[in-house]
């Protein structure tokens, strides 16, 4: 492990936003962070974990000590005729798992297929895509408290996941270090096609019986045509979440707005795109100097230059303002603010 001073992280956050860390370290280990959390010179340093950076908006520069967390490995520790058990370093790169989840035949985690970030950051905001989660196949995970270097083992009720949320964005939140996951895949069950987009997507290909192979090259291309690249426009996907409101409030929208996008939610309640309601006030391929909404999704907001973290947050409270003003509805952010 390095310890790096005024550490520029323009490359370790993918709405590309130029910032730095006072201190910045990045570890390889369990045992190395143990150490780096309960070193003595570092006690009084605010501290942040790092996965892939993709879904975090520095608004200026970090006082503290940021950690890159680099643990590896993808091991099948078990293995019967219905599933394997798989355990993931938390340094994995979200998307490498899946890779090897497909070509071992695994099912589970295909729709998840080039969701950017790591193993590690997968658990904290539950992260899904296409009709599955994060949480459908999870087992387990181990990490360390920030506070004190202490292990824990969670086990899926302990998580609290729900839409884009767990234990470890809210209770939690800066507090507790991923270092390794466990999840469990099928061998046999069929792949999941409740997303009307995915299953449009495939039987417009020709498609009937799709391989789970084929279903996450579908995802990887229907990701592909309307969302950005990072590599190429920084971003950090879907800023919001979609908001959920009660049946009477979405009776209401509907009546006013008959073709708004939706979609049932838990108990009785409805999402609502967020996309649609962003594109309805007239924000969808709007650009504020270096800051925008993509042109393909209106959810996505973009760095198209070198727009300043706090640039991009501005104008993301101007969205929430325009949408508030004309829906009622208050967007909340789902990426992670420092
Ligand atoms: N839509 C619009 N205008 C837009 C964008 C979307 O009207 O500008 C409408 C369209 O009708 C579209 C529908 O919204 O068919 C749904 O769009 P999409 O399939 O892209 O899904 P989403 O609800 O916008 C969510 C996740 C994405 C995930 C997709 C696919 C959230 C906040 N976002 O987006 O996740 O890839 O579903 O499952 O739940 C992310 O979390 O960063 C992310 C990209």
């Amino acid at each position: 492990m390095l310890l790096n001073k005024n550490h520029s992280l323009k490359n370790w956050n993918t709405f590309g936003v130029d910032v730095k860390a006072k201190l910045f370290i990045e570890v390889f280990s369990e045992d190395e962070l143990r150490e780096i959390l309960s070193d003595i010179k570092f006690k009084s340093e605010r501290k942040f974990i790092l996965g892939g950076g993709s879904n975090i908006l520095f608004k200026k520069d970090f006082e503290g000590l940021l950690i890159k967390v680099s643990i590896s490995g993808i091991n099948v520790l078990e293995e019967n005729d219905n599933s394997v058990l798989i355990e993931a370093g938390a340094g994995i790169i979200w998307n490498e798992l899946v890779k090897f989840c497909v070509d071992g035949n695994y099912v589970g985690i295909e729709n998840l297929t080039l969701i950017p970030g790591t193993v590690g950051a997968a658990p904290i905001q539950n992260i899904g895509a296409y009709g599955q989660e994060f949480a459908d196949t999870f087992v387990s995970l181990n990490g360390l408290f920030v506070e004190t270097g202490e292990q824990k083992t969670f086990i899926k009720d302990d998580c609290k996941f729900s839409y884009r949320s767990s234990i470890f964005k809210e209770e939690l939140k800066n507090n507790f270090v991923v270092t390794s996951v466990r999840l469990r895949l099928s061998k046999n069950l069929k792949p999941n096609l409740t997303y009307k987009a995915l299953s449009d997507y495939l039987a417009k290909n020709g498609i009937i019986n799709p391989t789970i192979k084929e279903v996450s090259s579908a995802v990887a291309e229907i990701r592909k045509s309307k969302l950005p690249d990072p590599q190429k426009i920084g971003n950090a996907g879907s800023f919001f979440k979609n908001p959920v409101v009660s049946e009477d409030s979405f009776r209401k929208l509907k009546a006013e707005y008959s073709d708004i996008v939706s979609f049932p939610s838990e108990s009785g309640q409805t999402k609502i795109s967020a996309g649609w309601l962003i594109e309805k006030c007239g924000w969808k391929g709007k650009r504020v100097g270096d800051v925008g909404t993509s042109p393909d999704h209106a959810l996505i907001i973009c760095n198209f230059g070198n727009a300043t973290g706090s640039e991009i947050l501005e104008f993301a409270m101007r969205i929430k303002e325009e949408v508030a003003n004309k829906f009622g509805i208050q967007l909340e952010e789902e990426v992670n603010i420092l």
